[in-house]
């Protein structure tokens, strides 16, 4: 397997670190518009195999595509992060440019690669690859659902009590402040619902903590945080990787599934070496699909962007 990030920053540069530790695959690749970090950062890793014991091979890049020819998977990490009192839709006309130039740059030198789209806004970024790359649907997965369940899974810990690997919890719709969904009607505990462990009350503060997670970090952190949003595509590029058909909540392509079509928003797949390959459709109530429908919309509206910038 190879495997290449593009975007040697914060979010990029941990999920390779976790894909070298995890050993994901025996080449990866770290690429990055800016001098030297990518090397730096490669030559830093390789530097703790010997200490931690894997042996993928890290190779850095600046901007020369050829260095990931051939490859399984390719992340894209590159584009702007959020800084305090931004958006992540904010960051649209600058990411759109970057990701589309990524994308056309990557189809040259590894046209069967399965796409993993991380720059926000997310959702708007998988719609555009899908779009502008014309690859099959299977293989253009957004990462964002998985990180805002485990946000989900976190506080929901705080407040049962328990630990985060005993929960289930599922967070659907755009990976945005006010689109995303944590479906708490279908967080359980051991099977346990959380609505019988915890009053109405707690259980929306849980949910309204997951919707501003990543906000609140950016508030903290003066830039958008990178530890869970690392090791989350890292576990998204393990379940490709290995085949292991784990179901997680991902951006993909709806033709008609939760009634929705011509949109990439996050649902939940079954994710292995094809790419995603079967949405898994919970049986909504009528305040979650209303929901759902909101957060489309606005995805949609969203999406409207990189027509007016002619990139779809
Ligand atoms: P960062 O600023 O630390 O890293 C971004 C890197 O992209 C920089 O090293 C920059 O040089 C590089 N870059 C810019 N243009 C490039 C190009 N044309 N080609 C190659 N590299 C290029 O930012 P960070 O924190 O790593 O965030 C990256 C993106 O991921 C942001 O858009 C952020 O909003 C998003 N993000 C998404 C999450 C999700 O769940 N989907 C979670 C966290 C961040
Ligand atoms: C996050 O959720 C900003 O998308 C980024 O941390």
């Amino acid at each position: 397997m190879k495997i290449t990030v593009i975007g040697a920053g914060n979010v990029g540069a941990t999920c390779a670190n976790v894909i070298a530790q995890r050993e994901l695959a025996s080449e990866l690749v770290l690429l990055d518009i800016k001098e030297g970090i990518s090397e730096g950062k490669s030559l830093d890793m390789m530097q703790t195999s010997a200490l931690l014991g894997f042996d993928t091979r890290v190779i850095g890049s600046t901007n020369d595509y050829s260095k990931t020819a051939g490859s399984d998977v390719v992340v894209i990490t590159s584009g702007i992060p959020r800084k305090p009192g931004m958006t992540r839709e904010d960051l649209i006309g600058t990411n759109a440019g970057i990701v589309k130039g990524v994308v056309d740059n990557i189809l040259k030198y590894s046209p069967e690669a399965i796409f993993v789209l991380v720059s926000n806004p997310m959702d708007t970024m998988t719609y555009l690859a899908l779009k502008a790359s014309g690859i099959p649907k299977n293989r253009v997965i957004g990462m964002g659902g998985i990180l805002d369940s485990s946000r989900f899974k976190c506080y929901l810990s705080q407040a049962i009590g328990c630990p985060a690997t005993d929960l289930h919890g599922v967070v659907i719709g755009g990976h945005g402040d006010t689109t995303m969904i944590p479906l708490t009607r279908f967080a359980t505990y051991m099977g346990v619902p959380a609505a019988d462990l915890l009053d109405a009350e707690t259980l929306a503060k849980v949910a309204a903590d997951t919707m501003v997670g990543g906000a609140t970090l950016t508030g903290m952190l003066g830039t958008s945080a990178w530890y869970a949003p690392g090791a989350a595509v890292a576990l998204l590029v393990e379940s490709i990787v290995r085949d292991e058909k784990k179901v997680y909540p991902c951006c993909v392509s709806l033709e008609g599934e939760y009634g929705q079509e011509d949109i990439c928003i996050g649902v939940p797949v079954v994710i292995g070496k094809t790419g995603w390959e079967k949405i898994v459709e919970y049986k909504l109530n009528d305040e979650e699909q209303a929901k759902f429908n909101k957060s489309a919309d606005a995805v949609r509206s969203m999406n409207k962007v990189l027509v007016d910038m002619k990139l779809v």
